[in-house]
């Protein structure tokens, strides 16, 4: 059997005309367009691409964005202090702080800045406390876990009953999807370094997501006749056959998996796309929540 391939550009592509088109109505209805403030602290090239690749795709459907850099030293008070200016600021809607931080700040007490109704990424304490609790609503889910329970949804996997195993829990991606699933009625194991036979584990699934940054660990004989794989990962292996002496793998070993699996994410080409999609789609969101609220900028 040849896995179903789940396209991920095509799903990231359809959402980002859709949000083009409100953000193009936004503009007509009220003058001002939706605006996003990214905060980058150090010189990660990683995720200096990320962000730059983040404010591109703002640029295609209109969403203005405001960009921050600051040098790897900058102190937690700088930080906060910008963060807490761009909360004022009624022409961001949406605020992006890029993580990882350097080592020397505190993540949490930076995300805390973040007022609740621009928290674009969903991150800030609140909302991913209400994410881990039942019956109650975050005002933003994280992009990338979204994106993923997205691609599920189109590939039409059933999520009642069915067992999701995910493996890695980082607070990006592990354990907001684990949290997603959960609320989708899937009975879900969270694997991590100290899991006991992982492989046996991941056997069980009928819903796999890879989120460990372990380049192609998963292997054929990992996964379930039919499951559906999602691949998070996106690795950087050498490739002295490729012009530039690497290439881009994800988590998952795909030529093998795709032989086993009912449906199957690429990587690149998989989620990548539907993270900045989300994105979109959030900020969007945090300008209508905005406009709701009566701020408009002058
Ligand atoms: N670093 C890796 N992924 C993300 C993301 O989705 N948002 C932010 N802010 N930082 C990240």
């Amino acid at each position: 059997m040849t896995a179903k391939i789940i396209d991920g550009e095509a799903v990231a592509s359809k959402i980002r005309e859709q949000v083009k088109a409100d953000v193009e109505e936004i503009v007509k209805t009220h003058g001002f367009p939706p605006g996003l403030a990214t905060v980058l602290v150090g010189d990660n090239p990683a995720s200096r691409q990320y962000v730059r690749m983040k404010q591109n795709r703002c640029k295609k459907v209109g969403i203005v964005s405001f960009g921050h850099t600051l040098s790897a030293e900058t102190g937690q008070d700088e930080v906060e202090k910008l963060v807490r200016e761009l909360g004022e600021d009624p022409k961001v809607h949406g605020i992006l702080v890029q993580l990882p931080l350097p080592d020397h700040l505190d993540e949490e007490a930076v995300l805390n800045t973040i007022p609740l109704h621009k928290d674009i990424d969903g991150f800030h304490p609140v909302n991913i406390g209400r994410l881990a609790m039942k019956g109650r609503k975050p005002l933003f889910i994280p992009c990338t876990p979204a994106g993923v329970i997205r691609l599920l949804e189109e590939a039409d996997a059933e999520f009642d009953g069915a067992e999701a195993v995910v493996l890695g829990r980082s607070n990006i991606v592990g354990m907001p999807v684990a949290m997603l699933l959960i609320h989708r009625n899937a009975t879900v194991t969270v694997c991590h370094s100290r899991t006991k036979d992982l492989p046996g584990v991941c056997r069980r699934a009928d819903i796999l997501v890879a989120a460990v940054g372990r380049p192609q660990m998963v292997k054929a004989d990992w996964v379930k006749p039919g499951a559906y794989v999602i691949d998070v990962g996106s690795n950087r292996v050498d490739d002295p056959e490729s012009e530039r002496g690497y290439r881009w793998v994800g988590d998952v070993d795909f030529d093998e998996v795709k032989e086993v699996a009912g449906a199957i994410t690429p990587s690149p080409g998989g989620v990548g796309p539907m993270t900045i999609a989300g994105l979109l789609q959030n900020t969007l969101r945090a300008a209508e929540l905005a406009i709701e609220r009566g701020e408009v900028p002058q």
